[in-house]
C-alpha cells in the first residue's frame, strides 16, 4: 500500500535507492548508508512532499518531492523515484506518481515538474504517466 513517509522510513528508502541505482549501470557508488544521508536533505526540506509504497512492513518504493513556491502559486517538484529492482515494472511506481498527483490536485498545484536522464528507461515511464517534455528547458553543468 502506498502511505505517507515518516522519518523512519529514511533507512528503508537509502536502501531501496542504491539499489535501484546500481553503480554498474549509473556509475555513482551510493550505498544503503550514503543514499539514505542523501535522501534525508530531502525529508527534512520544510515543504517536503514524499510517499512509500510499503508490503508486509517492508518499502519496496519510495518518490521524494518538494512543493516550491511559484509566485503566488506552488509546483511539486519530484527529486527522486526509486522502485527495488525485483518489484519493478509491477506498478508501483504508478501508484507513488498517482499519490503525488492526488497530493498536487488536492492542492490545487499548478504542476509536477521533474527531471530524468535523456537515456533511462524511466522517461518512457513518465512518458506513459502523462508527463511531457518540457521544450523550454534546458540542463547546464560546471566542472
Ligand atoms: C522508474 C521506476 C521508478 C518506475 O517504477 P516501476 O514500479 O518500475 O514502474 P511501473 O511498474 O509503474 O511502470 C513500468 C513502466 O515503466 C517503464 N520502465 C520503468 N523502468 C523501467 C526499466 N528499468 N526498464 C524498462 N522499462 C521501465 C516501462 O515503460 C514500464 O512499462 P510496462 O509495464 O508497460 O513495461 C523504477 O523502474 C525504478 O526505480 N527504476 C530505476 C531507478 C530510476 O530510473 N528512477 C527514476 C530516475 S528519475
Amino acid at each position: 500500500m502506498i502511505r505517507t513517509m515518516e522519518q523512519r522510513d529514511l533507512a528503508q528508502c537509502g536502501a531501496v535507492y542504491a539499489q535501484a541505482f546500481p553503480v554498474e549501470h549509473w556509475g555513482i557508488d551510493w550505498t544503503a548508508e550514503n543514499a539514505t544521508e542523501y535522501l534525508r536533505d530531502f525529508y527534512e526540506q520544510k515543504r517536503f512532499v514524499g510517499y512509500v509504497y510499503e508490503e508486509s512492513g517492508e518499502v519496496a518504493g519510495c518518490l521524494f518531492a518538494l512543493c516550491k513556491l511559484c509566485g503566488s502559486q506552488k509546483e511539486l517538484w519530484i527529486n527522486e523515484m526509486a522502485v527495488l529492482p525485483g518489484r519493478q515494472g509491477q506498478g508501483i511506481g504508478k501508484q507513488l506518481l498517482d499519490a503525488a498527483k492526488a497530493y498536487s490536485r488536492e492542492n490545487g498545484l499548478a504542476g509536477i515538474v521533474l527531471y530524468t536522464s535523456r537515456f533511462a528507461p524511466a522517461a518512457k515511464f513518465y512518458e506513459s504517466n502523462g508527463f511531457q517534455l518540457s521544450e523550454g528547458t534546458i540542463c547546464m553543468y560546471f566542472g
